[in-house]
């Protein structure tokens, strides 16, 4: 393409370390899309004429058909995705081809492709975020009064519902689309027509081509469209977020999952056995999950170290942006999909749910309020009443409702009968009604405040 300068071809290692078509095919659909929409600008502005726009049009379908039906022959010497199409352009329609590059660079151009590619993969992080958000809904609809430990250190606290719970991750992964579809706003400005870096001296259309690829407006600043990788940054940032959320969930499913627990029952499709152990059920999905954040994550840190402290505008530096954000794309909606089907299929517990939720002394806060509540003690002094209630049964090896009122009455004598009635977890639950509490009644106003939303 640059023959004109130089009179040897390069070294073989340079042509190794300088191509990226190996990766960069992927973006070929953008790239072709890209290249319709400047051709079709080229001719409606009279830079290019209507027949030579026609033949590239033309010529780039066939393009794309040859790449999506896998006859395509990509070319190392060439490079790139943006140079292997265009050489292949001029195989098929000759002369025309030359006229396709006018008024702008590889620079805006691959900026360009890998903004719609991003773009497209926030869309299927989205579709997959509220795929999986059903599935979680869903559980907290069958199980809005299921009660089960709520945990703060992983030590017993207070019961709560198995609904609340599924919901605490609706709500994060709620968090996580509402953040891509933040980054999708401000990613969608069109880079196409800043050219190398300056504009160009052709009157091309920008507002034109913007429009033609579903932006909302071409970029205001030549300098800053081919040097920002700002979209793909946010991408990871958010896709490393969302991934953090799914290693907590997927955390709690090895937990849940063991024979220590036993609260979750994940189904066949998403268990793997062992090679020497006949009774192993291994929550390797889960585990698989845990872990994509490390990929993730290790991509944006990698892109970040990639465009710290590089100049404007475009650095070949750049090129190193893609592989990074193809694996973490490929991991984030792997992995949506993975906790997607183990949600859909895993199955509560809810006897050993129920016992747990008991154990540990998790009503003593119950106990705390109605001291306050009937008797008009301060939250100190209940606390401390209910402390010593704790050790006593703590003492006696039984739960705080094992013990009698007459043994209840030896701590404070003011205590009455009652009391018990708060000491169940399913009064317990019942009673905490403020909104965004753990009460079955507000579960359910949340599923269905979530299942509108999600539609
Ligand atoms: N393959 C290149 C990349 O991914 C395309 C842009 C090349 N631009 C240039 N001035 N050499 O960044």
């Amino acid at each position: 393409m640059w023959g004109g300068r130089f009179a040897a071809g390069p070294d073989a290692i340079m042509e190794a370390i300088n191509a990226s078509i190996g990766f960069d095919k992927r973006m070929a659909a953008q790239d072709i899309e890209g290249s319709r929409a400047h051709a079709a600008m080229l001719a409606a502005t009279g830079i290019i004429t209507d027949s030579d726009a026609e033949a590239i049009r033309e010529g780039l379908l066939t393009v794309l058909s040859e790449i999506e039906g896998g006859t395509f022959q990509f070319s190392a010497a060439l490079e790139d995705i943006h140079m292997n199409v265009e050489a292949r352009l001029k195989a098929l329609i000759g002369a025309p081809a030359g006229r396709l590059h006018t008024g702008r660079s590889r620079n805006d151009q691959v900026a360009l492709d890998f903004r719609m590619w991003v773009r497209d993969q926030v869309d299927a992080a989205i579709d997959g975020l509220e795929a999986l958000m059903r599935a979680l809904v869903a559980q907290a609809e069958a199980g809005a009064d299921w009660v089960m430990p709520g945990f703060t250190h992983l030590q017993v606290a207070q019961p709560v519902t198995w609904g609340h719970h599924m919901l605490a991750y609706v709500e994060m992964f709620g968090r996580d689309v509402s953040r891509f579809r933040d980054a999708r706003a401000r990613m969608n400005e069109s880079p196409l027509g800043a050219a190398a870096l300056a504009g160009t001296g052709f009157p091309i259309d920008r507002q034109m081509t913007a429009e033609a690829l579903r932006f909302d407006r071409p970029m205001a600043n030549s300098l800053d469209a081919v040097a920002d990788r700002d979209f793909a940054l946010e991408f990871l940032a958010n896709a490393s977020i969302c991934a953090m959320h799914l290693s907590r969930l997927a955390e709690e499913l090895v937990i849940w999952s063991s024979a220590q627990f036993r609260f979750v029952r994940l189904s066949d499709g998403f268990s793997t056995g062992s090679s020497i152990m006949p009774q192993k059920r291994n929550p390797d999905a889960a585990e698989l999950l845990r872990a994509k954040i490390g990929r993730i994550m290790g991509a944006m840190v990698g892109l970040f170290t990639v465009m710290k402290g590089l100049p404007l505008t475009y650095s070949k530096d750049m090129q190193e942006d893609k592989e990074q954000v193809f694996d973490a794309a490929d991991s984030l909606m792997l992995a949506l999909a993975a906790m997607e089907g183990m949600a859909k299929d895993m199955v509560a517990q809810t006897e050993a749910l129920e016992a747990a939720a008991a154990t540990g002394f998790s009503t003593a806060t119950d106990l705390a309020d109605w001291l306050v509540r009937a008797l008009g003690m301060p939250f100190r002094d209940a606390h401390h009443v209910t402390g010593a209630l704790v050790a006593m049964a703590e003492g006696k090896g039984c739960d705080l409702p094992d013990l009698s009122l007459a043994e209840m009455q030896s701590v404070h004598a003011d205590i009455k009968e009652g009391v018990f009635e708060v000491l169940g977890v399913h009064n317990s639950v019942a009673s905490r009604t403020t909104f965004g509490g753990t009460a079955p009644a507000r579960v359910r106003e949340q599923v269905a405040t979530w299942k509108e939303r999600l539609g």
